[in-house]
């Protein structure tokens, strides 16, 4: 069994960083539907109106709607008519991330940097103008069709973007405690999760902070492998998982199969009181995995002393796990779609800078019953 814990802020003094990241700007979904996507996300998890594009706005082809929630941004983006990429994307994934939009101080240099490392051009630098500022942008490939997008915003003190306008709406649900994008994960095919490593190694100049192999993230049935790449400073993170070889289908595989290819797992989102946050979802409609009471009995032997109560994390189905430098709670959505693919965590770090790998097997049991269900194990 390898499970190594390095610290990016250590790994930083020693390289020049040729990709300064200053987190995550954005996550762009690409959706069948982005009018009643926003209502979900507004409704279901809080977030508020913040921006508009489409034919309003002198944008033809699409929608898009702007949400926030302190630094969370998504931008939920559906075609208006046939033909395009956007429909193709949607006709062969369902709705999905198509873009983890990253903050940087320079997105010329950003795409020169990867660019000439190997990343391939997926927006070449453009400077979008308006009365606010403007906007550098620029995007690489990676896995499958999702991409990166450099945004540069220095200069800008507009609501969003260019092309786009405020969105002012009647109807403001109270927020639920999210704060930002942890970190966003990615299922990649059989034996593609080195070369991803070394894409974000190389490409990018993040570091593999931590490394899952199939007898850590097993159970009966099915296996997956994981490696998590973090930029220098740590604020990006991205995991990177592939199947591994099981009795049955593996979670990775379905997802793969559902997905019609690689993409993006989940999205874990940081709050500050999961307790609430999660009460609050769950009043809304949102649901989660359930794990069983039999996990309750035993975590607190496993994770020692924690701060809250173990009743409503066990009436939630909130996971604990520990690492060398505190504790983390975490739990995580159902698929947010038909498609069993998309789903959300939701995190609370008390120290801990893991990934809570004493929870896999708990966690693995419970979508396997869920897997079952659909007929997929
Ligand atoms: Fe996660």
């Amino acid at each position: 069994m390898e499970t190594t814990l390095l610290q990016p802020d250590l790994i930083r003094e020693t390289n020049a960083d040729f990709l300064p990241l200053e987190g995550t700007d954005y996550v762009e979904f690409y959706v069948g539907n982005a009018k009643q996507a926003a209502h979900y996300y507004k409704t279901a998890f809080g977030f508020q109106s913040l921006a508009y594009a489409g034919p309003e706005t002198g944008v033809k082809d699409k929608a898009s709607y702007v949400i926030r929630q302190n630094k969370l941004t998504f931008v939920l983006t559906t075609p208006v008519k046939a033909n395009n990429e956007i429909a193709d994307h949607i006709y062969k994934h369902g709705d999905g991330v198509k873009v983890i939009a990253l903050k940087v101080d320079d997105a010329t240099s950003a795409w020169e940097e990867t660019t000439k490392r190997g990343a391939k051009s997926y927006i070449t630098p453009k400077t979008l103008r308006d009365d606010s500022g403007e906007i550098v942008m620029s995007g690489i490939h990676i896995y499958g069709d999702t991409v990166h997008v450099f945004i540069e915003r220095k200069n800008y003190n507009g609501v969003f973007m260019p092309c786009y306008r405020e969105w002012k709406s009647d109807y403001n649900p109270a927020e639920t405690g999210l704060l930002y994008v942890d970190h966003c994960v990615g299922n990649v095919g059989w034996n593609q999760m080195n070369p991803w490593v070394k894409f974000y190694e190389e490409v990018m100049g993040f570091r593999n902070i931590l490394t899952f192999d199939d007898k850590d993230i097993s159970t009966e049935y099915s296996a997956l492998m994981s490696k998590v790449m973090s930029n220098g400073n740590g604020f990006v993170k991205f995991p990177i998982n592939e199947p591994a070889e099981g009795k049955k289908k593996s979670q990775v595989e379905e997802y793969l199969e559902f997905y019609d290819g690689e993409g993006v797992q989940h999205v874990a989102i940081a709050t500050n009181n999961i307790i609430e946050t999660v009460t609050e979802l769950q009043k809304r409609g949102v649901e989660f995995l359930k794990i069983p009471a039999s996990y309750y009995a035993e975590v607190l032997d496993r994770v020692g002393h924690i701060d809250e109560d173990l009743k409503p994390l066990s009436e939630l189905g909130i996971l604990i796990d520990r690492d060398d430098e505190g504790y983390l709670l975490q739990i995580f959505s159902k698929p947010v779609e038909d498609r069993p693919t998309l789903f959300f965590e939701i995190i609370q770090r008390k120290g801990a800078k893991s990934f809570g790998k004493g929870n896999f097997k708990a966690l693995f049991e419970a979508i396997e019953r869920e897997q079952a269900e659909r007929g997929n194990l």
